[in-house]
């Protein structure tokens, strides 16, 4: 089986991601690292329980990590998952903070790594911060992934966050420098573009949400706000590609579950604008050839969305 370990920041779409993964065969889930993002990281520790709590799976081991960025800022995305991150759905029986394991993310993930070394593949759909803090803490760690796969950055300098910046490098473009620079791994990114490239249908919505289980049911519950926002005229203008609803971070997830998911990558050296006055977080993908020492990243341009919505539709039987 697959053993995978998931950084989130725990909104809408990472919580789909997590419900794909849960519901995917061959498929453990190693734990949940946290991270500011979304929401503070707080609210992801508990969103987070929320979701596997939803799924029958408490089990699952929850870290909580770094509150703020690299340099101390953190962002929110309030406006479009709702201040708690969830939508701000009332939740009475939401899982204590208590289930939190006292080991801190940043060691659990190199805890985790170092135990099942070659196999791990590593899923991260936030801000990178706990990613980048962890190779500071243990250089080697890269060498022992199976994988790293990035919901984050873009690739035709659009910004849904800053008129340059995705949010998960805006979030914390240093994290994100870090990271690209000093994961020697193999290395795949689901790009903001690319996610608005590969939207699924709102009628796939309606089925979706409409399957008779608990987990459709929680999720319809959450998920409301973000639908709402989605079909606003701003955020039309800031996805390219046409209508339809955008699980960004299922991507990223999709692509560490199914091997033969990406049926079609680039493959270029990547990096990230830190200064520049509108530019910083920007990720800088080099089709030329100038960052020689730059690594190089797997870029995803086309995947089989026959086989996502499969994935999403089992992720909420
Ligand atoms: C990313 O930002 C977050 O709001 C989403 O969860 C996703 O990880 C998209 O830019
Ligand atoms: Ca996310």
């Amino acid at each position: 089986s697959k053993k995978l370990l998931v950084d989130v920041d725990c909104g809408v779409d990472d919580a789909q991601a997590i419900m794909l993964a849960l519901a995917a065969p061959n498929v453990e889930l190693l734990g949940i690292t946290c991270v500011h993002g979304n929401t503070t990281v707080e609210n992801v520790c508990k969103n987070t329980l929320r979701v596997l709590q939803a799924c029958n799976k408490l089990e699952i081991p929850v870290f909580k990590g770094a509150a703020k960025s690299i340099l101390g800022k953190s962002l929110s995305a309030g406006h479009f998952h709702g201040q708690d991150g969830l939508g701000d759905a009332p939740d009475p029986d939401a899982p204590s903070l208590d289930l939190v394991q006292k080991e801190g993310a940043v060691s659990a993930m190199i805890r985790i790594v170092t135990e099942n070394p070659g196999e791990v593949s590593l899923v991260a759909t936030a801000p990178l911060t706990n990613l980048a803090l962890a190779v500071r803490m243990d250089p080697s760690l890269p060498s022992k992934l199976r994988g790293l796969y990035i919901m984050g950055g873009n690739t035709e300098s659009r910004g849904n966050t800053t008129v340059c910046g995705e949010f998960n490098f805006a979030a914390d473009p240093e994290a994100a420098y870090i990271v690209l620079n000093d994961y020697q791994c193999p290395i795949y990114l689901a790009c903001w573009e690319f996610t608005c490239y590969s939207k699924l249908p709102w009628e796939f919505c309606d089925t979706w949400l409409a399957q008779d289980t608990d987990k459709a049911r929680f999720m319809a519950k959450i998920f409301q706000h973000s639908i709402e926002v989605s079909q606003s005229e701003r955020l039309q203008k800031e996805c390219v590609g046409g209508t339809g609803f955008i699980s960004c971070d299922s991507y990223a997830m999709a692509a560490a579950v199914d091997d033969s998911f990406i049926t079609e990558s680039d493959h270029y050296p990547v990096s990230v604008e830190l200064t520049g006055t509108h530019t910083r977080g920007m990720m800088i993908v080099d089709t030329v050839g100038f960052l020689e020492n730059a690594q190089k990243a797997f870029i995803m341009k086309k995947v089989d969305m026959e086989k996502f919505k499969q994935m999403m539709m089992a992720a909420l039987k």
